[in-house]
């Protein structure tokens, strides 16, 4: 556990390192530097967000504080890095910036974080709401996974630093890491409990 913990600290400081490095090698205007480092950023809160419920157990050990406390604080600050994001782009070109296109299929992807958007704030919704939808919250705060998916493919296509080897790498390694999450949670996780029936 505690190495797992180091090794995620240390992507996670080469990961802001990696970030702010290539923020400042890209010109542009104040408004596109906020809607990427928002972008980045919120991601990076995201990431964190998924990779914390992994250590649901393990977080008062570690930090202190218990999993949800933590899980809220990266949530919150990923959620309103998240909303700010778009809001340049949006009062530029109007609400038609917040409706997901759907085709072709590569206009979806590169506008997947529209749909990200509204993905996250349901799963989330779900959490909050988890005691008037016991049953249910799980499953769709789940959808967590495909909004990450979503986001990996609209700053991949349409990201400025992701057109960085050095974005790219640190964006492919956070895509396996949250992958052998949920492989960890939902296939071996499952594979165990089922044994123990
Ligand atoms: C950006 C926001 C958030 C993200 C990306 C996120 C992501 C996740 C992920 C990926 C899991 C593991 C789910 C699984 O594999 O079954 C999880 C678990 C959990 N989340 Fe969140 N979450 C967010 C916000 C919240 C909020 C706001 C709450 C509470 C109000 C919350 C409460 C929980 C709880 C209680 C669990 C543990 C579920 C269990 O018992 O398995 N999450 N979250
Ligand atoms: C209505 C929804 C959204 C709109 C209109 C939008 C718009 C944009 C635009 C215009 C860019 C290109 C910026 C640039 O690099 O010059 C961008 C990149 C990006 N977006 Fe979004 N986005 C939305 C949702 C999201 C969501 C939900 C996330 C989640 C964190 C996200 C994360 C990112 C990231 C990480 C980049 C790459 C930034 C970079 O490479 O510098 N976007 N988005």
């Amino acid at each position: 556990m505690k190495k797992g913990v180091m090794v995620i600290g240390l992507f996670l400081a080469m990961a802001v390192g990696t970030i702010v490095y290539n923020l400042f090698q890209y010109s542009g205007t104040f408004t596109e530097l906020i809607i990427r480092t928002c972008g980045l950023f919120s991601n990076l809160f995201i990431f964190m967000a998924i990779i914390s419920s992994e250590y649901m157990l393990q977080m008062r050990k570690t930090f202190g504080r218990s999993f949800i406390n933590v899980h809220h604080q990266l949530s919150r600050i990923g959620i309103a890095l998240m909303l700010i994001h778009p809001l340049p782009f949006v009062i530029q070109k109007g609400v038609v910036a917040l409706i997901p296109v759907f085709y072709p299929p590569v206009t979806f992807l590169e506008l997947a974080g529209r749909p990200a958007l509204y993905i996250v704030l349901i799963a989330v919704l779900a959490a909050v709401y988890r005691k008037k939808i016991p049953r249910k919250w799980k499953n769709i705060h789940k959808l967590n996974y495909l909004a990450f998916l979503l986001i990996f493919f609209h700053a991949w296509l349409v990201g400025t630093d992701l057109q960085s080897l050095s974005m790219q790498l640190i964006w492919i390694v956070m895509l396996l890491i949250v992958a052998a999450v949920f492989i960890h949670k939902h296939i071996f996780g499952t594979r165990k409990s089922k044994q123990r029936k």
